[in-house]
C-alpha cells in the first residue's frame, strides 16, 4: 500500500472518524455537565441570599407612643406617628395616620385612614352632608366614627391595636376593624 492508499483507507474507514466523534461528545459532555453542576453550586447560595429576607416571616408591628390619654376625646382626630419599615433589604421611617378617639363605652380606638375603596384618604366631618362621619373625596365613600362603610367603600375602616400605658396611647399593628360587625 502506498502512501496515497494509506490516505484514502483512513478517510474512508468507519472507525478512526466514529472515535474522533465520540472522543469530542464526550468531552463536551463531560465539560458541559461539570460547568452546569458548579453554576448551579454557586447559583444556590446567592439565589437564597437574594431572596432569604422576602421568605422570612414580617415581625409583629413594634408599639408607638402617639399622644396623651387626656388628649383623646369622643371626637375623632387626626395623629401622625412614624414607624420603622423594613422591607426585604429596603428600610424605611414611615410616618403613618391615625384617627383616635373613644368609644360608647369610654375606650380608645385608633382607625386607619385609607378609604377602603380605592385607598384614597378620608378625612372625619369633611363634607357637610354627612355630619360626624369620614368622607372621601375620590368617590364619596363615607363611614360612621367607628369606620363603618355606608356606602362605595366595601368594608370598614382597618383599626390600629391599642394600648393605653402611663397615661399613653400606643398604636400597634394594623388589622381589620373590630368595632363594627
Ligand atoms: S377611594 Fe374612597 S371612595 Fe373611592
Amino acid at each position: 500500500m502506498n502512501e496515497h492508499q494509506s490516505h484514502e483507507a483512513d478517510h474512508h474507514g468507519e472507525k478512526p472518524k466514529r472515535r474522533e466523534m465520540s472522543r469530542r461528545q464526550f468531552l463536551s459532555y463531560t465539560l458541559g455537565g461539570a460547568g452546569a453542576f458548579m453554576g448551579a453550586g454557586m447559583m444556590v447560595p446567592m439565589l437564597r441570599f437574594a431572596v432569604d429576607p422576602i421568605l422570612q416571616p414580617k415581625t409583629k408591628a413594634a408599639w408607638v407612643k402617639v399622644v396623651e390619654e387626656g388628649k383623646v376625646t369622643d371626637q375623632p382626630a387626626s395623629f401622625k406617628f412614624k414607624v420603622h419599615q423594613v422591607d426585604g433589604w429596603y428600610e424605611s421611617d414611615a410616618e403613618l395616620e391615625a384617627w383616635i378617639s373613644k368609644d360608647k363605652g369610654g375606650k380608645v380606638f385608633a382607625l386607619n385612614p385609607t378609604c377602603k375603596h380605592l385607598g384614597c384618604t378620608v378625612n372625619w366631618n369633611a363634607n357637610p352632608e354627612y355630619k360626624d362621619q369620614y368622607f372621601c373625596p375620590c368617590h364619596g365613600a363615607h363611614y360612621t366614627s367607628e369606620g363603618k362603610n355606608l356606602a362605595v367603600a366595601p368594608a370598614p375602616l382597618d383599626e390600629y391595636e391599642v394600648k393605653v400605658e402611663n397615661g399613653f396611647v400606643y398604636v400597634g399593628q394594623l388589622g381589620p376593624n373590630k368595632h363594627v360587625k
